[in-house]
């Protein structure tokens, strides 16, 4: 059948808005119809400096955000990556398919290593994107539901499958990115031009879905938008406004359209009323179910291990063919 397969990295404090309604809200929806694996990329986590205990903390918060979110570990197969070797094993064979110049033009890369300093910025960041290849390509899935930004290292990862099915024959199948059609790209509340992401650069621009109703709340209130009074949507003019509907449309699956002509003549104080409730109606909910897991954490690492049985069954095949094509010698 078809599969699907993605991950969501384990840091900051919790999922935000954005991983939600970009990732989350569609691997729900391909879980229906795909068979899905679903992940913890912990070895991405320590491409940029790390705390070890929040990191472990992280991982195992953000596994119940997923089941609490809607994921069903009985359907789709949930794991962390680090439980499943073959992903960095597969990692360092594309790592030595991938130019220099290649891997140094993703715009996540050069982000992040702007961010940190060349010379600080680890190797690990720089291989992050060859990695995340590995991670998909393992599985041999038809489809990658990522958030807009993404987009980048789906296309590096179809780049080097093709390369390597050219080099050493057929061995991958070439994955689409499956990229939502709203909500692809949350902006920041604070600055609607900013993708939303943890390292916002003020708190009241990010909500984490573990806020409080009353948090959450606040920060749709106080979300910047423009000194016009028109509810329409309009990136470039109306960054704020337009993201507040994105935002409406994805969590409710109601078409921007229909919500300009509900709130025409309405004033931005209404649509974002409405929005804070409908989106601490969503949220809410996956936080308090999020706890309740964590409340049995054998529960949960019992459900990951099995999860990570089932992933490296597939993935070891993978792995022993591509280990055969490129000529390694088998261990007997
Ligand atoms: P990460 O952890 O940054 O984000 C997880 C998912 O959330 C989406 N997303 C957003 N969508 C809409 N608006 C936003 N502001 C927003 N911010 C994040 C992302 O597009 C993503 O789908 N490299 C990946 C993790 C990864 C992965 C993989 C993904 C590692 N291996 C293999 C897919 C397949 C990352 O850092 O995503």
């Amino acid at each position: 059948g078809a599969r699907v397969i993605s991950g969501m990295q384990p840091s900051g404090e919790s999922l935000h808005l954005g991983n939600y309604v970009g990732a989350l809200v569609n691997w729900v929806k391909t879980q229906e119809q795909y068979e899905s694996f679903f992940f913890i990329p912990d070895l991405h986590g320590i491409t940029v400096p790390h705390d070890p205990q929040f990191l472990r903390e992280r991982t195992r918060n953000t596994a119940a955000q997923f089941i609490a979110g809607g994921i069903d570990p009985d359907r789709s197969t949930l794991f962390v990556q680090s439980h499943v070797p073959e992903h960095a094993q597969l990692a360092w064979v594309l790592t030595c398919i991938t130019g220099m110049g290649e891997a140094a033009r993703m715009t996540q890369f050069k982000d992040k290593s702007a961010k940190q300093g060349t010379e600080a910025a680890s190797v690990g960041l720089l291989s992050y994107p060859m990695l995340m290849a590995a991670d998909i390509l393992l599985y041999q899935p038809d489809g990658v539901p990522v958030g807009d930004d993404q987009k980048q290292h789906v296309e590096l990862t179809r780049n080097l499958a093709q390369r390597f099915n050219h080099r050493f024959g057929e061995t991958f199948r070439v994955p689409e990115p499956f990229i939502p059609e709203v909500g692809a790209r949350i902006y920041d509340l604070q600055e609607p031009t900013v993708k939303m992401s943890k390292s916002a650069s003020s708190p009241n621009g990010l909500i984490n879905i573990n806020d409080t109703d009353k948090k959450i709340a606040k920060k749709i209130k106080a979300a910047v938008t423009d000194d016009g009074t028109e509810i329409r949507f309009d990136r470039e003019a109306k960054p704020g406004v337009s993201n507040l509907l994105s935002i409406y449309s994805a969590v409710t699956g109601k078409s921007i359209q229909e919500l300009v002509s509900e709130y025409q003549g309405k004033m931005y104080g209404h649509l974002k009323a409405d929005l804070a409730e409908v989106v601490v109606a969503t949220v809410g909910p996956v936080r308090d179910r999020t706890q309740e897991l964590l409340a049995d954490p054998g529960e949960l690492d019992a459900l990951l291990s099995k999860g990570a049985a089932k992933a490296r069954h597939t993935a070891a095949g993978t792995l022993a063919e591509v280990y055969d094509k490129v000529g390694f010698l088998p261990a007997a």
